[in-house]
This record gives structure tokens, C-alpha cells and sequence, in this order.
């Protein structure tokens, strides 16, 4: 079923010029099942019309207490109706009144009857976005259970550029289906997870590396997942033709095994949640030929020497980060899987075999086993992205 089906969306939009941008966004949430309401500030009126958002809505859409016709919209009704609010963009006067319990307007006597989760697009312009009064308000809401969805940085309406732009819709529309996705979404939000992915190349010369045909594909499916359900992330991978962009992911690009353990080593103790998905290279040349190594001889050999067991080594010193692995095993897998969890001090290894057809290297499916110290359980063939969901599922319900 598609994730917004159903849900009940009660879009609040104030008056920033980004403000342009939200029948895009209300079209998109109606086309995907959802239903919304709009409500506007008088100020948002002038940015956006109201028989815009009506007709993308399906719904009217109220401005002020009193209704066309004499009515009265009722604001407790609207709060209680709501699966979810989401205030885009938000300006720095409504955010201030939502930190100190002004309500002025419909919008904010919606927020404060509220009883739902309660997203916010903060949109200003750059000095307003950095002043402290701006930045002590953000935080302020967040305490009261607010989430709040950064301005982007770039182009702003005044000229100026930095940091004040409403985060681009369909990001936000990532973030607020990743909220419905499943109800592990509570569990995950602002966990931090750092992930490994794809291959390392070990450099021989300037121009040739050892390398595997990892492609990255489960790395990045875990780290796609977890920023939807609203885990920060950071993943660190090595070359892979792969893209990923989600305002909730921090993506570090390296080469080798030693790139990767110096960029993991940043991150990881503040982890809530370490999954090493990476291809390391077990070995690298001992020397790195400054220049191009030339054919000269009919054989030739290459010292190699062990790279460090990134997992192994961070997860020695785990404290209280929870730490999963994976193993491809083509015999006695579980019993070596079993050892690896033991031998790297990780909490779960996620096994799969090439024996198994569709799973591993480079295709989209995986036919996975989890194995901890308590139980193994095996799963049938299934995309990578389900893949994903079922390992951040797990390690919810086991261990947070
Ligand atoms: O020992 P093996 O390579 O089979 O272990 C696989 C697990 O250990 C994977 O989770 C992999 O990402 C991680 N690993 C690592 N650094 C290495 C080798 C493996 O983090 N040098």
C-alpha cells in the first residue's frame, strides 16, 4: 500500500515566498493517496491563493476563525483531524509564537490544540536564519517535541546566498513519508547511524588498484531507509557509480581502507547504530609505486599487507553504539558467521551465500540470515530495499 494512503496531512502554510512552492507539494501528498487540509496566515494569502490550494487540495482552505458563510472553523476539530501537521514554510514571527504560546491566528490555535507530530520548513532570510533570537526559538520548539526540517542553503529571494531557503519540497515530502513509513519511524528519528559501503580500491601505482565488484547497493538501501524513518546518517563509502541525496544523510566518499577507518573513526562513537556493509580489501600493497609500474619482467609480485578490520577495530571499543556486520560465506556459513560476531565483538552479522541465486554482489535481491548469539533467522529472496527495512527493523526491536 502506498505509504501516504489514507493519512490525514494538515498543511499550515505561513508567509515566506516559498510559500509558491506548497500547491506542488499538496498535489503531490493528494496524488499519493493522502488527504489534506490547508490552512494560511493572512500574510501567506498574499504568496499563494487560496483557490490554488483549494483545488489541489480537494478541500477548502481557511484562513480566519470565521468561516465564508458565517461558520466557524473550528481549530481543535482541524488539530484532532490531523495525522500529522506540517508548517512550510515556517517565518521566523510564527516560529517565535510558537515558542512562547502566542496565538493570534487559526494556524497557531491549530498548533497549540495539536495532539500530532508537528513538522516545520523554517524559511528566512540568512541573517534572519542565523540570528540567535532565530536559532534560540528553533530549539526552543524542538524541546516541546517539535521536528524541525533546516533551511537549505543556496539562492535566497533578497540576493543574498547561505543558509535560510525552505528545504526543496520533495525533500520534505521524503522526510513526511518517512515519518508514515512503518512504526519503527518514532524509533529511528534523529538516531545517528553510520554505514560502510561499496568496494575499497588499494592502490599499486598511479594508475592500477585490487579492488572487488562491490557495488554498494545494500549500504546505500540501509542508508536511504534509515534517513527516511528520520535517522541522521552518515555514510561512508568507497567508489560506486551510486547517487543518494536526502537532507538527513551525509555522504563521505573515500578510496581505501585506511580513508574509510579514518572517516568511520570520526563518527562512530557518537553512533547510536554502526552497520558495516562495505567490501573491504583484506590486503594492500605494501608499496605504492610512485610511478606507473612497467612490464619489463614475465612475472612480477606484489607485497601485500593486511588492511585493518575496520568493524573489528571500532567495535573492540563499542560502548554502547550497536554493531551489525555482514559475511558472505560459501561454506559452513553460519558456524563462520557465528565466529565473526564473536571474533569482531559485533551484535548482529547478516549472512548471505553465493550460493544463493540473487543474492550478493551487484544484483538488486539478497537472501539474507541474521545471526546473533541468541537465535538465527533466515529470510526468503527479496529486494535490497526490503532487505534494508528488515535489518533496521530487527536491530529496533531487539536492541533500542
Ligand atoms: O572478515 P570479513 O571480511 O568476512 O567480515 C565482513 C564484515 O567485516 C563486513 O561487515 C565488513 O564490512 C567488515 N570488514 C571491515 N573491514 C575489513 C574487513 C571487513 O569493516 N577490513
Amino acid at each position: 500500500m502506498p505509504v501516504l494512503q489514507g493519512k490525514k496531512i494538515l498543511f499550515a502554510v505561513t508567509g515566506g515566498i516559498a510559500a509558491y512552492k506548497t500547491p506542488h507539494l499538496v498535489r503531490s501528498f493528494i496524488k499519493q493517496g493522502a488527504q489534506v487540509q490547508v490552512l494560511l496566515t493572512e500574510d501567506a494569502e498574499a504568496f499563494v491563493s487560496k483557490l490554488t490550494l483549494a483545488t489541489v487540495s480537494n478541500n477548502p482552505v481557511y484562513s480566519t476563525f470565521q468561516g465564508d458563510n458565517g461558520t466557524w472553523n473550528n481549530h481543535v476539530e482541524l488539530a484532532l483531524w490531523a495525522d500529522i501537521i506540517l508548517i512550510a514554510p515556517l517565518t521566523a514571527n510564527t516560529l517565535a509564537k510558537m515558542a512562547h504560546g502566542i496565538c493570534d491566528n487559526l494556524v497557531l490555535a491549530t498548533y497549540f490544540s495539536a495532539k500530532c507530530p508537528v513538522y516545520v520548513a523554517p524559511a528566512m532570510d540568512l541573517d534572519m536564519y542565523q540570528h540567535p533570537t532565530t536559532k534560540y526559538n528553533l530549539e526552543k520548539i524542538a524541546s516541546f517535541g517539535n521536528h524541525i526540517i533546516p533551511a537549505a542553503s543556496g539562492f535566497l529571494a533578497s540576493g543574498l546566498s547561505g543558509q535560510g531557503r525552505m528545504e526543496e519540497p520533495e525533500n520534505i515530502e521524503k522526510i513526511i513519508k518517512g515519518f508514515f513509513q512503518n512504526s519503527e519511524t518514532l524509533e529511528w528519528e534523529d538516531k545517528k547511524v553510520l554505514i560502510t559501503a561499496g568496494p575499497t580500491y588499494e592502490n599499486i601505482d598511479p594508475v592500477r588498484f585490487i579492488g572487488n565488484r562491490s557495488t554498494g547497493k545494500m549500504g546505500f538501501a540501509i542508508a536511504q531507509k534509515a534517513a527516511e524513518m528520520g535517522a541522521k546518517v552518515t555514510l561512508v563509502s568507497g567508489p560506486v557509480s551510486l547517487e543518494i541525496e536526502h537532507p538527513n544523510i551525509e555522504l563521505i566518499r573515500v578510496q581505501t581502507a585506511d580513508q574509510m577507518l579514518t572517516a568511520c573513526q570520526k563518527v562512530f562513537k557518537a553512533s547510536d547504530v554502526a552497520v558495516f556493509s562495505a567490501a573491504v580489501a583484506d590486503y594492500k600493497p605494501a608499496h605504492i609505486a610512485d610511478q606507473k609500474i612497467k612490464k619489463s619482467s614475465e612475472q612480477m609480485q606484489i607485497d601485500l599487507i593486511k588492511n585493518p578490520d575496520i568493524l573489528k577495530t571500532l567495535a573492540a571499543d563499542k560502548g554502547e553504539t550497536i554493531v551489525v556486520g555482514f559475511a558472505l560465506e560459501t561454506e559452513n556459513a553460519i558456524a563462520n558467521a557465528q565466529s565473526k560476531l564473536n571474533n569482531k565483538n559485533a551484535d548482529l552479522i547478516v549472512l548471505n551465500t553465493l550460493q544463493d541465486a540473487g543474492a550478493g554482489f551487484g544484483t538488486d535481491t539478497n537472501k539474507v540470515t541474521f545471526v546473533t548469539r541468541e537465535n538465527n533467522i533466515s529470510f526468503d529472496l527479496k529486494s535490497k530495499n526490503e532487505v534494508a527495512a528488515d535489518i533496521l527493523q530487527f536491530v529496533a526491536k531487539t536492541y533500542f
